[in-house]
Formats: structure tokens, sequence, C-alpha cells
């Protein structure tokens, strides 16, 4: 604590996010970042910005990006935010549509960074306990005073929601606004996307960092009815009127134009994780089936704990939780590197 510190600053707890090693000699299984390189197109877009332009701001309003988001998704430019990286996305939400006196409502089991920003921008939270299987309560996020979150599929489990529960917790809080966090859609689960032309109140958060392969150029963006994007605008433009730097739009628009290639890598690692699955399953791990970019476990013959640690030693990353103690989530990475996982399991449970 610092006596300079403002009554803000002293309330917060900040967000952990996974270990970022220094050494480049380890397998790091533990932020969901893609394991394949962005597209060449993205790569070459974002090395043809690097020049004189630089010294110019860029555009403010990102209007050829909200263009192209629009015409992939069948929406309006006024149907499209944009943000630095969904995370900023996600807090100018909570800022835009969330009341100090209502309290919101998001799973006990979810996204830890939706605890972080509630706490910062004083928003009461009720967290919803998960069925045993760990699925989302759609009931039980009806009926919200403030407002509604979740990921679909949500976070760490991977399990994803279907359309119809979608739209029973949009309906059971047709008052509130309700954010889906599709950070890992493109993983397996259906985008309730649609369901914004139907709704006003629904917002859909997306991010490049996962199925895109560019964690590393911070975009994310929102799609909705123009009034909620109206409302993230108002708050975005009384904090920062360039948040997305040139080089980033330059690639996120080549990105997003080059589906061939990110199908195949979406597909590809899609194969990976049903491989880990299994392989893991006969190591008589329980394992959630995932629609996401990674496994949610529970090993049965060695601690969740000792097991993260040790692969730590053998420099493989993975996550574990204090609050979810007998679980890890593991990424998915190369075909090689999730080989490597399991051999290396093999090993430390049967050393045990
Ligand atoms: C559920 C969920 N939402 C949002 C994000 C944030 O993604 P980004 O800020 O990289 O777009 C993450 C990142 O791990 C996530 O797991």
């Amino acid at each position: 604590m610092s006596k300079f510190w403002s009554s803000t600053v002293r309330k917060t707890k900040p967000y952990v996010p996974g270990e970022q090693p220094k050494e480049t000699d380890v397998i790091k299984l533990n932020t969901n970042e893609n394991p394949y390189p962005p597209s060449p197109k993205a790569l070459e877009a974002m090395q043809n910005e690097i020049g004189d332009d630089l010294r110019k701001y860029p555009s403010p309003t990102v209007d050829t990006l909200k263009n192209v988001i629009a015409n992939r998704e069948g929406v309006a430019p006024k149907n499209v935010f944009v943000g630095n990286g969904s995370d900023e996305v996600l807090a100018f939400a909570f800022q835009a549509f969330f009341e100090h006196n209502e309290a919101i409502k998001f799973p006990d089991i979810t996204y830890s960074f939706y605890p972080v920003y509630a706490k910062l921008y004083d928003i009461p939270y009720q967290t919803v306990p998960l069925n045993d299987d760990f699925s989302i309560n759609v009931d039980g996020m009806c009926n919200s005073i403030g407002g509604v979150i979740f990921p679909n599929p949500n976070a760490p489990t991977g399990l994803a929601l279907s359309l119809n529960d979608i739209e029973k917790v949009i309906q059971g809080n047709p008052n509130q606004v309700v954010i889906i966090d599709e950070a890992y859609v493109a993983f397996g689960a259906e985008t309730a996307a649609p369901l914004t032309k139907k709704y006003p109140n629904v917002l859909i958060t997306r991010t490049l960092s996962k199925s895109h392969a560019l964690a590393g150029i911070r975009l994310g963006y929102a799609i909705g009815s123009p009034e909620l994007i109206e409302g993230l605008e108002r708050i975005k433009n009384s904090f920062n009127s360039y948040t997305i730097n040139r080089v980033t739009l330059a690639g996120a628009e080549a990105a997003l134009q080059d589906d061939g290639y990110y199908s195949e890598v979406i597909e590809r690692v899609v194969n990976t994780r049903e491989w880990t699955r299994y392989e893991l399953q006969q190591k008589g791990f329980e394992v959630l089936p995932s629609s996401a970019n990674f496994l949610f476990c529970k090993p049965t013959e060695i601690q969740a704990r000792e097991l993260y640690e040790k692969l730590k030693n053998s420099k493989i990353y993975i996550r574990y939780f204090d609050n979810l103690e007998d679980y890890i989530r593991i990424s998915i990475g190369t075909e090689e590197e999730m080989q490597a996982l399991v051999d290396h399991i093999k090993q430390k449970v049967s050393a045990k």
C-alpha cells in the first residue's frame, strides 16, 4: 500500500495472467495461444505497414476493419465495435452497461477477469454455481438484476452451451445486457451472433488471439445492436481515441480475410485436442469434452498441483488454478508438443 494510491487502486485485486517464461526452449501450454503461426497474408500486411505512415495516428473510427468484420458476420458496420484485445472490449462493456447498485451474474467457475473488472468498476456480482457436470446453470443465469456475462465455450472448462440454452438466458434477462464472450467459439461452439439481430440487449465479443494466432497484436471486437455499440464507443472515446495501432489494423484486416488458412489451422488444433483427450483418458485422467483449444482435466494418480510443478521442472507449462485444486487446464499445442506432454505425463505418473 502506498499513501499516494487512490481508493480505487487500494481496492483493486489485479488479474494474474498465465506465466510467460523468458526461456524459449519451453513447451508452452498455459495461456491458450495458437501453436501455429498467423496467416502469411497477415504477416505481409503488417510488414508493409512498417514505414513512413507510422508517424501518423491510426484511424480513430477503424472503418475499414469494421467493414471487413461486418461483411464476415452479415451485419452492418454500426453493429461492430473494435478494441485492443477482447479484454479491453469487456472492460469497456462493464463500464458501459453495468451499474454500481445492480448485481450482475456470471458462473462461479469462469474467466477470472470478470470479478476483477467488477471490483475495479464497483459493480456488485453474484456467482452462479455450475451444474455437477460443470455445465453452466441456464436457469441460474436468468433473472439477474444488473446483467449477465459468460463465455461460450466456458473457460476453463471448455464446455459449450447450445444456442437454445443461450436464448433462454437472453429471454430470462430481457431488460439487462447479456454479454457472450466468444473468445474460443471457433474451436467447436455455435456462435450467438445471429441472436444480436433479434435481441437489442445481446453483445457478442470475439478475439483474434486464439483462432487467428494473433495474441501478440491485441485485437478484439464486439457485435451488437447500434445502441450497445454506441455505448461502447462513448466509453472508448472518453478513454483513448486511438486504441488500435496501424500495424494491428493492417494485420487484422488481412487475417480476417484469410479464412482458408485459418480453417486448416483450427481443424488441426481440434484434431490434436481429440487425440490428446483420448491419450489422457488412457492414462486415467478425467477429461471434460472440449469445444475450445484447451482441455480441462483431473489427474487421478497424481495430485494436479504436483503434476503441474513436475511438468514445469521439465519446461512444460500448463495452467494450475489455486481455487480449482484437483484440476489443470492444458492448452492444445502442436502434435509434437502434445506427444511430448503425453510422454512426460506417462513418466511422471509411473515414477510415483
Ligand atoms: C474467456 C476469455 N475471454 C477473453 C479473453 C481475452 O482475450 P484477448 O484480450 O487476448 O482478446 C481470454 C483470454 O484468455 C479468455 O480466456
